[in-house]
């Protein structure tokens, strides 16, 4: 392997700068070329590439979203769009493609390193953790901190007005953000794509905090949540307790932005250089992750298609606690 290109797809996540960053350097370490394609797989079929040098990422671990620009490309999902991006990737005599992304970006590099045999290497950038093959996705420990930070804001008034606040956090599919913000926030509880809690549920919980003389109480409503939108919640239990003064609040966006944590910069870094290294060892088609401290490298499609599973046990520790 002597050339080697990087891209960043799909949702964007505070660390993907840091990310590229660790690829860019760790390849000129180890005597490679490397080259960045903007756009994520658009910037491909279009040819939107070029050489990246290592002052090519000065100050940019610190900067949230990503200088190679990112997208979710419909074209790379057909076999045509597919086509002309091997077709730039042969122009260009790469060898080898780092892609920096989630699921969705995942599954475009698996079709693609299986069609035409190029080996991909993929770092797990996505504030929804919800990847396989890795304890944390790069991105995630910022944005739990930002609803962290919301949250902690909204309880302030929350408090002052003795309000019910439902809190929607993102996560299509997952509620890594709501059950690790919901515990650090002081949830009173916390409603997950991957949890079949009813209305009645939450309803009794919310009569038990009442009885107790809960000052103000704030529910996480996870994105994809199957009872439906924080507002939907709402307007429901609204029906049935109407001594609660409600207020919705949607965190959307503002969850992807801003300066990457500590642990996300130092994440991004490791696994960064860890694609590279991989690579150059013979790894192709598998995601780099770190379990238990130690860089693995698991199949891209079995980082995908496994359901990563909430930790049982920090839902059990928000129950206790949020009595
Ligand atoms: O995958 C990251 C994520 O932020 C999800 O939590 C959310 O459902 C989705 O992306 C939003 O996507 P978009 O920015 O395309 O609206």
């Amino acid at each position: 392997i002597k050339k080697i290109a990087v891209l960043t797809s799909g949702g964007d996540a505070p660390g993907m700068n840091a990310a590229v960053r660790a690829v860019v350097r760790s390849s000129v370490y180890y005597n490679l070329d490397v080259y960045g394609i903007y756009k994520g797989y658009d910037g491909l079929i279009n040819g939107d590439i070029e050489q990246l040098q290592v002052r090519s990422v000065s100050n940019i671990l610190s900067r949230g979203g990503t200088f190679l620009l990112s997208a979710r490309s419909d074209e790379f999902r057909t076999k045509e769009g597919r086509a002309k991006a091997y077709k730039n990737f042969k122009a260009n005599d790469l060898d080898a493609l780092v892609v920096i992304g989630g699921d969705g970006s995942f599954t475009g590099a698996d079709v693609f390193s299986q069609e035409y045999d190029v080996p991909v290497l993929g770092i797990p950038g996505t504030i929804d953790n919800d990847l396989a093959g890795t304890d944390f996705t790069i991105g995630y420990d910022t944005a739990c901190n930002t609803a962290t930070e919301a949250i902690d804001k909204i309880r302030d008034t929350a408090s002052s007005h003795e309000r019910l606040f439902f809190v929607e956090v993102m996560g299509r599919d997952a509620g890594f953000i709501a059950v690790n913000s919901g515990i650090s926030g002081g949830a009173v509880a916390m409603l997950l794509p991957e949890h079949n809690w009813g209305i009645d549920d939450l309803i009794r919980r919310l009569q038990r905090g009442a009885s107790s003389e809960k000052a103000s109480n704030i529910v996480i409503v996870a994105e994809g949540c199957k009872l439906g939108s924080a507002y939907d919640i709402a307007a429901k239990v609204k029906t049935q307790l109407d001594y609660f003064d409600i207020r919705v609040t949607v965190l959307g966006h503002l969850q992807r932005g801003g300066s990457p944590t500590t642990s996300d910069r130092v994440l991004a870094s490791r696994l960064g250089v860890a694609a590279v290294e991989g690579l150059l060892n013979g790894q192709s088609n598998v995601m780099v992750g770190v379990v238990n401290s130690n860089v693995v490298y698991t199949p891209i499609n079995e980082a995908v298609k496994t359901i990563k599973k909430i930790d049982a046990e920090e839902f059990r520790i928000a129950k206790i606690l949020s009595i």
